[in-house]
């Protein structure tokens, strides 16, 4: 039985989709997880977006080409589908027990017609959250929204966590956790900022290098998530 996990936020901008693909990346490459990721932030969909430059610049550049054909050796990269919040839950419903996970990217402006049902569907909320108060107080009451209004609606809600991405090098964030009622569960690792995760790191055909620093860094924190999600990847 497949999970469904979508890293989601009432705030725009906060790194959804970034998490997204570099933890698919993760997940993929290196827990050999199978792995679906459903694009539903219609029209964007910049997911799949990305996926379709990458194949083209590949075909474009025999270096590129090369490392493709010795990494997949004629098997395809793990499926992005791109939709919008209204297909998306029959999206779902097509992967489920083909993969072990399938992560769903969502807009940030969360008043869609539609939302509702698709938040029935999604097994494992994470909500990504910058350090700053509004932040923190948004993500917060969307935690709230989704156990006093979500959960008591869905027969698939069983987990939800917040996380710090887009941390600063100099942060304070054990004094910003200490402050936080325990009733919030946070993950206490966080994903750091860092230019490479906006740009080389954010690959959809090619495994992030995890000997390097801020490789090692995001690696550590998806094990965090490996702990959380791994006793349903056994499909
Ligand atoms: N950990 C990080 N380090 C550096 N830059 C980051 C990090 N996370 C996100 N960003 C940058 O922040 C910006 C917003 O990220 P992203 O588009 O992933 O957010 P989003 O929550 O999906 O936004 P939207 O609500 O528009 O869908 C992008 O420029 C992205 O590169
Ligand atoms: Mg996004």
């Amino acid at each position: 039985m497949s999970k469904t996990i979508s890293f989601i936020s009432p705030k725009g901008g906060v790194g959804k989709t970034t998490v997204t693909i570099l933890l698919a990346n993760i997940f993929y490459f290196y827990f050999g997880w199978k792995i679906v990721v459903i694009d539903a932030d219609f029209p964007q969909n910049s997911v799949a977006k990305r996926r379709k430059k990458e194949l083209a610049e590949m075909e474009e550049n025999p270096r590129l080409k090369k490392l493709y054909d010795i990494l997949y050796a004629g098997r395809a990269p793990y499926p992005i589908i791109a939709t919008n919040i209204a297909s998306c839950p029959n999206r779902i419903a097509e992967w489920k027990d083909k993969v072990d996970f399938i992560l769903v990217d969502i807009t940030g402006t969360l008043n869609k017609p539609n939302l509702f049902d698709l938040l029935l569907e999604i097994n494992h909320f994470l909500i990504p959250v910058r350090q700053d108060e509004f932040s923190l107080i948004s993500a917060i009451e969307f935690y709230v929204t989704l156990y006093k209004n979500v959960r008591p609606e869905s027969t698939c809600f069983q987990d939800c966590q917040l996380f710090f991405n887009h941390v600063p090098h100099k942060h304070n964030l054990p004094a910003i956790l200490a402050d936080i009622p325990k009733q919030f569960k946070f993950l206490s690792g966080h994903i750091a900022q860092h230019s490479a995760y906006e740009h080389t790191y954010r690959t959809t055909l090619y495994p992030i290098p995890k000997g390097k620093k801020e490789g090692a860094k995001l690696f550590e924190f998806a094990q965090q998530l490996h702990h959380l999600l791994a006793p349903v990847a056994a499909v």
